[in-house]
C-alpha cells in the first residue's frame, strides 16, 4: 500500500457529550428522562486502512491526565469498552474482528464528570464503523445508541442508555426503558453548565444508590416516580417555552437527588450560587458524587451566573443553548 492509501480515511463520525435535564438514575429503574446534547465537547472516530485485523488506537482524558491505547481485536487482552463497541459495531455489519482497519478515536470531553464522555466515545466509533461498512446508508440513531449500550453497560454496569441515545440523536430526548423520543422545544432555552472540577464514576454511583435502594425500596420507589412525573411536566414546560416552570421543576429534581444522597456540599455550592445570581432554576446532572451542574438561565443574568458559579467553585462554565424546534 502506497504511504498515502494508507492514511486515506475511509469514514469519519463524531458525537456530542450530553447532560440530563432532570431524571438521571430515576431513569436507570424505568422512570422517563430528558438528556440534552451539549455540542462544545464531542468525541471523534475516523477509519482508516489497516492490516490483518481491525486496530483501536484510542486518546482522550482521562482522570489522571491523557489515556492512550492501543488495541488489536485479533489479540487476547483485557476487556476494554472501546473493543466491546467495536465488536458489537462489526457483529451488525457482518463483518469479522479480521477487517484490515485502522480505527482513530480521540475525545475532548472530560470523563468523571457527568457529561457522558465515554458513551460518546463508543457512538462516534460506532458511527464511523457503521459509515465505513455500508458508506451509502448512515445506521439509524437508535441501532447506534443500542450498539453503544454495549459498552456502556461494560463500563456501567446498569446504565440505562440514555447517554448513548442523546448522543447518537443530537437532539433533545426524553428517554424510557430503552426508548428515545426526540423533544419539541418552544422557545430558544439557555443553560449553563459548570464543572465542579470533582471527579466520580458513575458506575460506583449507580452502585450505591442500588445498594440504598434495596435497603429501603418503598422510599426510593416514591421518589422515582416523582423524578418521573417531574421528566413528565419538563416535556411540556419545554415545548410550551415556560421557563418558570422548567426552572422549578429543575430545583425539585435537585432535592430529590440530594435525598438519594447523590449531591455533594461543591455542587449544592454551585446550584445555590447558581440560583442565588439569578438563575430559574439549577440541580446537579449526570451520575453526581462530583461531576457537574446545569442551570436554567435567561440570556441578560448569563454573565453574573457565570461570574456566581465560577466563585462557587467551578472550574469552567460552559454556555447551551437549546434552539426551538420548528
Ligand atoms: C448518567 O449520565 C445517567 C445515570 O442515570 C446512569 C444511566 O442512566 O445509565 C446516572
Amino acid at each position: 500500500m502506497s504511504p498515502d492509501a494508507k492514511d486515506q480515511v475511509l469514514a469519519q463520525a463524531s458525537a456530542p457529550a450530553k447532560v440530563i435535564l432532570i431524571g438521571e438514575h430515576a431513569v436507570v429503574y424505568g422512570r422517563p428522562a430528558i438528556a440534552l446534547p451539549l455540542p462544545q465537547l464531542h468525541a471523534r472516530a475516523e477509519v482508516l486502512p489497516g492490516a490483518g485485523s481491525l486496530v483501536i488506537e484510542s486518546r482522550y482524558p482521562g482522570a489522571d491526565g491523557l489515556r492512550e491505547t492501543r488495541v488489536d481485536l485479533a489479540e487476547e487482552g483485557p476487556p476494554q469498552a472501546l473493543a466491546v463497541a467495536a465488536r458489537a459495531a462489526l457483529r451488525h455489519a457482518g463483518r469479522t474482528e479480521r477487517t484490515p482497519w485502522r480505527l482513530r478515536v480521540e475525545s475532548e470531553i472530560p470523563t468523571g464528570r457527568g457529561l457522558g464522555s465515554s458513551a460518546a466515545v463508543a457512538v462516534a466509533l460506532v458511527r464511523a464503523l457503521g459509515l465505513a461498512a455500508e458508506p451509502d446508508e448512515a445506521w439509524d440513531p437508535q441501532t447506534v445508541a443500542e450498539l453503544a449500550l454495549e459498552a456502556e453497560r461494560f463500563v456501567h454496569g446498569q446504565a440505562s442508555g440514555i447517554d448513548p441515545a442523546v448522543s447518537a440523536y443530537q437532539r433533545p430526548i426524553h428517554f424510557q426503558e430503552g426508548r428515545a423520543r426526540p423533544l419539541a422545544v418552544g422557545a430558544d432555552t439557555h443553560f449553563l453548565v459548570a464543572d465542579s472540577g470533582q471527579h466520580k464514576g458513575t458506575a460506583e454511583m449507580v452502585a450505591g444508590l442500588r445498594a440504598r435502594q434495596a435497603e429501603r425500596p418503598l422510599t426510593h420507589g416514591a421518589w422515582f416516580d416523582k423524578v418521573g412525573r417531574l421528566a413528565e411536566d419538563a416535556v411540556r414546560a419545554l415545548a410550551e417555552g415556560s421557563f418558570r416552570w422548567l426552572g422549578q421543576l429543575m430545583d425539585s429534581n435537585h432535592l430529590l437527588l440530594q435525598a438519594m444522597e447523590l449531591s455533594t456540599p461543591a455542587l449544592d455550592n454551585l446550584v445555590a450560587g447558581a440560583r442565588g445570581a439569578g438563575a430559574r432554576g439549577a440541580k446537579l446532572t449526570g451520575s453526581g458524587g462530583g461531576g457537574a451542574v446545569i442551570a436554567l438561565v435567561d440570556t441578560d443574568r448569563q454573565a453574573d451566573v457565570a461570574q456566581a458559579l465560577r466563585e462557587a467553585g467551578a472550574v469552567s462554565v460552559l454556555q447551551l443553548c437549546i434552539p426551538a424546534t420548528g
